[in-house]
């Protein structure tokens, strides 16, 4: 798969097989994330791999929308100092990460963390961090069904204003 390929073809994916994930392909997904730039080069980001049950299991509280996330081969929590929170870094990590797992052949999709005193409580980390998202990881489930909000992207036509607002 190219790199455009890989880009367009990315669906999130919240079902996974129990096939471990190997240190080779982990590491160079990891590399990914850490290749992505951040605003004033502050680099804020850190990753949490977060693959023991119990502690699956405790940051699933901490979202509205991540109940099915303890299923997952790997959880990676993406933490910053709340100082330092940039969401447009967050998101660049976490797409970085998600394009070099595709390419792997590996299925992943992001989840908000609502609740930070849960995630906390969970993780252990310093009162003045945050993980306010994460990104759930595994091999693709074959049998896993379509999303139920699964649809069409907005055309083009919509999406691009040119120019001004009209
Ligand atoms: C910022 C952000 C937060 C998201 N949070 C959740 C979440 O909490 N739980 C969840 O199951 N999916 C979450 N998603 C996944 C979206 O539902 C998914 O990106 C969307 O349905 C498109 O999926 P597709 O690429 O498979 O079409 C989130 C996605 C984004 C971009």
């Amino acid at each position: 798969m190219d790199a455009y390929q890989t880009i367009i073809s990315k669906r999130d994916l919240r079902q996974y097989t129990e096939d471990p994930i190997s240190d080779d392909v982990l590491g160079r997904v990891l590399q990914a994330a850490r290749m992505a730039g951040s605003a004033k080069n502050v680099e804020p980001n850190r990753l949490i791999l977060i693959s023991d049950q119990n502690v699956q299991d405790a940051v699933a509280l901490a979202g509205d929308f991540t109940s099915w996330i303890g299923s997952s081969t790997l959880i990676i929590g993406i933490a910053a100092q709340e100082d330092d929170l940039r969401l447009f870094d967050t998101g660049r990590t976490a797409q970085n990460l998600m394009l070099a797992a595709h390419g792997e052949g590996l299925a992943t999709c992001p989840v908000t963390l609502h609740h930070q005193d849960v995630a906390r409580d969970a993780i252990g980390f310093p009162a003045d961090w945050v993980m306010p998202m994460a990104v759930t990881m595994g091999w693709p489930d074959p049998e896993a069904p379509r999303s139920p909000l699964s649809r069409q992207r907005v055309s083009l036509d919509e999406l691009v204003i040119r120019n001004r607002w009209s």
